[in-house]
């Protein structure tokens, strides 16, 4: 399990919203910070606060990804934890009329290919540091349905289903690797919606509230879980239900599938 205090830690998406709250709590825990993000002027800012160093990623990018975990181990000497928050929505498009590929290609190459890319770039500088702690932000769309977006949905069901299937062959570095799954948090993403919330009395949380929720992800030292967090809860793992296992036709079930497939079945 990773000790933060002392501990060396990437976020992208770090210059506003959860990202920002979580190089603040990481740092508030002796975490020393990389701050990751296309937004260089806030980016700065937020890593000055927290002595940090800032450099400019797009996600999207394997080469960027990969220069800022060279960043973390040139300027601290190792790397232990890492955030991959980066993040953006559509703003409600759908697959039907008013569907733009070029927009949904970028929102699967930052929520999507910025989480893959981001491990694949970071695995390395884990296993130097002899293991580490992966935080992906999916939402709580990735847990269930949510026609208010329902490709920016299936990017984030899509970073909890490669959370769940990549925790066993990361295991074997000692990398654990976590989703985190928050509901509607008060931030640039969802400032549109904001007043409409507030009208329907709907409590949106705090970014800081996420992040403390991140931290306690981390904390608990599992891996392959989904926390979901939402407002006036305990955040906790999601507790799926899990696929019912093979039948055969004598009515012999819980058939179990061969060890090198290593998927998880659950109770039906
Ligand atoms: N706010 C919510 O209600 C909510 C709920 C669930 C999940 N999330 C997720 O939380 C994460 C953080 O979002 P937020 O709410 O703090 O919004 P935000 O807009 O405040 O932060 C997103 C950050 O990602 C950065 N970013 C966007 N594209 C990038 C790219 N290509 N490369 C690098 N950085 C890029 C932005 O510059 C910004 O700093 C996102 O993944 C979002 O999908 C948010």
């Amino acid at each position: 399990m990773v000790q933060l205090d002392g501990a060396v830690a990437l976020v992208t998406g770090g210059s506003s919203g959860i990202g920002a709250a979580m190089v603040r709590a990481l740092a508030a825990r002796g975490t020393r910070l990389v701050v990751a993000d296309l937004d260089s002027e806030r980016g700065e800012a937020v890593a000055k606060e927290v002595d940090g160093v800032f450099i400019r990623v797009d996600v999207r990018e394997l080469e960027q990804n990969r220069a800022a975990v060279e960043l973390a181990e040139s300027t601290y000497g190792r790397l232990d934890v890492v955030h991959l928050n980066a993040g953006l929505g559509t703003g409600g498009m759908s697959a039907g009329d008013g569907f733009d590929p070029e927009l949904y290609r970028r929102l699967m190459g930052v929520n999507l290919d910025g989480v893959v890319y981001g491990v694949h770039a970071a695995l390395p500088a884990l296993r130097r540091a002899g293991g580490g702690a992966i935080l992906a932000t999916s939402s709580l769309s990735g847990l269930t349905a949510f026609a208010g977006d329902p490709l920016y949905a299936a990017s984030k069901a899509a970073v909890v289903g490669l959370v769940r299937s990549l925790a066993e062959p990361l295991a074997v570095d000692g990398v654990t690797i976590t989703a985190l799954c928050p509901g509607f948090t008060d931030t640039a993403l969802v400032a549109p919606m904001a007043q409409a919330f507030r009208d329907a009395g709907f409590p949106l949380m705090t970014a800081e509230e996420v992040a403390a929720a991140g931290l306690a992800a981390i904390d608990a030292g599992g891996t392959g879980e989904a926390w979901l967090v939402q407002p006036g809860r305990q955040a906790e793992p999601y507790r799926f239900r899990g696929v019912p296992g093979a039948a055969k036709p004598d009515g012999e079930h819980h058939v179990p599938p061969p060890t090198v497939m290593g998927w998880q079945e659950g109770p039906e």
